[in-house]
């Protein structure tokens, strides 16, 4: 147990990312002060897992955890929400009736949650229901690090540059392909009211005032007065630093596990499932209080 901790315990991978923590049912009633710790380890460790929550965890009971960390937002693809909860998104391979009860192979490019809106993503939180056989497992990349091992030249060069921001990931807008993100219906498109977002390429932690790399790779495409050629030549160069072997942390599923990431210091990919073996969990995106100052 680390110390520290009087109501939880917390363990840390042997990586620069990622922590187990034992001793939270979240069925349960729980405290204040046991969430006071919980939150603290995710901003220190970025990436939380709690294992073996119960098989059948209702909805309301993980909504009422996610929402600690924020206030939970509905995704814009609600084809695929929860039919009673819509906060809660469906990931899923699985199919009834020929149709998909939840969103196939999302995510599976680096990136952070939200960083297409204005006030993007705090933490995401995800409920194992369905494990496959194999594949399935998110990587996790930790951009603090990533951006304390700049050189200082680099690091003087970024700070205060200003990113543009689409819904999308920039590298892959093959139609057909499985790593795009999910396509938005035009309806999707109005209510989302697309348009160009701005955030800091280097991000303060909105608790801690910890320095990362902000959303270098998914949605952003240019560098505010920068030519696009060389802006896009330096976000990709950065993205490539920042998701090294080094930085990453990877987690495999088991049932009932619950996983916790904070969106302003880490970047996440999923990787491909399988159509074969079935996996579905729940998902959460809770929202920042404020947007990232620019
Ligand atoms: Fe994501």
């Amino acid at each position: 147990m680390k110390e520290g901790h009087a109501l939880i315990s917390v363990r840390p991978s042997e990586g620069c990312l990622g922590a187990q923590i034992a001793g939270v049912d979240l069925s349960q009633p729980w405290s204040d002060a046991t969430f006071g710790e919980v939150r603290e380890a995710l901003h220190e460790h970025h990436v939380i897992v709690l294992r073996n929550q119960p098989a059948s965890l209702p909805a309301e009971s993980f909504l009422d955890f996610a929402a600690r960390f924020g206030r939970p937002e509905p995704h814009v693809l609600d084809q695929f929400h929860h039919p009673t909860h819509p906060d809660i998104l469906i990931l899923s391979n699985v199919k009834k009736d020929g149709k998909p009860v939840g969103l196939a192979d999302g995510g599976t490019y680096w990136h952070t949650d939200y960083s297409y809106l204005e006030v993007p993503a705090r933490a995401t939180l995800l409920y194992s229901i369905e494990v496959p056989a194999e594949g399935g497992d998110t990587l996790f990349s930790d951009q603090e690090q990533a951006y304390a091992d700049l050189p200082e030249t680099t690091r003087r060069r970024i700070d205060g540059l200003v990113t543009l921001n689409l819904y999308g990931n920039r590298d892959d807008l093959d139609p057909v392909s499985r790593t795009i993100a999910y396509p938005l219906t035009d309806e999707q498109k109005e209510q989302r009211s697309i348009s160009v977002i701005r955030h800091p390429l280097v991000r303060r932690h909105p608790y801690t005032g910890r320095k990362a790399l902000y959303s270098v790779s998914g949605t952003s495409f240019a560098i505010e007065g920068m030519p696009d050629g060389e802006a896009l030549a330096l976000l990709r160069e950065l993205a490539a630093h920042s998701t090294q072997a080094e930085y990453r942390y990877r987690v495999s599923y088991g049932v009932g596990d619950v996983v916790v990431w904070d969106n302003a210091s880490v970047l996440h990919s999923a990787t491909l499932t399988n159509p074969r073996y079935p996996r579905t969990l729940w998902r959460i995106t809770t929202k920042e209080a404020e947007r990232p100052v620019v």
